[in-house]
């Protein structure tokens, strides 16, 4: 697909036909997460596959976003491999997972595949039910799936500002 033609497309999905996903079209989503970019190229990131049933029910307990989708990716990071901006404040952990993550929800457009950007979740609260190490960070999590029939994107999908408030030329 063009490049143009995915970002139209897509959108946030809520609610999934529970029609499961090719194994193929899921490598292409996580290959293009691979091919991120992150400072320094530390890929710091650690993509969680939750597509098992004892996994998903832990996804229901954390959120009541999945809306149906067979397959979620958790995308976190790994705090103790993190570029620390100069002055020290900030680091690169959630910066580059979200490119990795945007990575892959582009990419499951791509692919003919839904997919919706959860934040409505505790991370803490999953990492520690997923068994995942102190050190890694959850960001976010991606439902993945094929759009119930009859459902599109919502209303707002198309209210975007225009370029002219949201962009400064100086
Ligand atoms: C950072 C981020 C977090 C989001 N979190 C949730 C969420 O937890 N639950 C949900 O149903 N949708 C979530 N969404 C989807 C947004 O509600 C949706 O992207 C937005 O309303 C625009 O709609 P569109 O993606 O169809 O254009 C999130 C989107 C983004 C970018």
């Amino acid at each position: 697909m063009e490049f143009t033609e995915v970002v139209r497309n897509r959108y946030s999905c809520k609610k999934y036909d529970g029609r499961k996903l090719e194994a193929s079209k899921l490598e292409a989503i996580l290959e293009a997460g691979r091919l991120a970019p992150t400072a320094k190229n530390l890929q710091e990131q650690h993509i969680y596959v939750l597509q098992s049933e004892e996994a998903l029910a832990k996804v229901d307990k954390a959120t009541p976003c999945r809306y149906g989708a067979p397959v979620v990716l958790a995308v976190a990071y790994d705090s103790q491999n993190v570029f620390t901006y100069p002055g020290g404040r900030y680091d690169s952990g959630a910066e580059d997972a979200t490119i990795v993550a945007t990575h892959l929800m582009l990419a499951a457009a791509n692919e003919g595949v839904d997919s919706c950007w959860l934040n409505f979740f505790d991370p803490g609260l999953l990492a520690q039910d997923l068994g995942l190490p102190d050190h890694e960070v959850i960001v976010m999590l991606l439902d993945l799936g094929y759009a119930a029939a009859g459902t599109g994107p919502l209303a707002n999908h198309a209210s975007r500002k225009p370029v002219s408030e949201t962009v400064t030329y100086l």
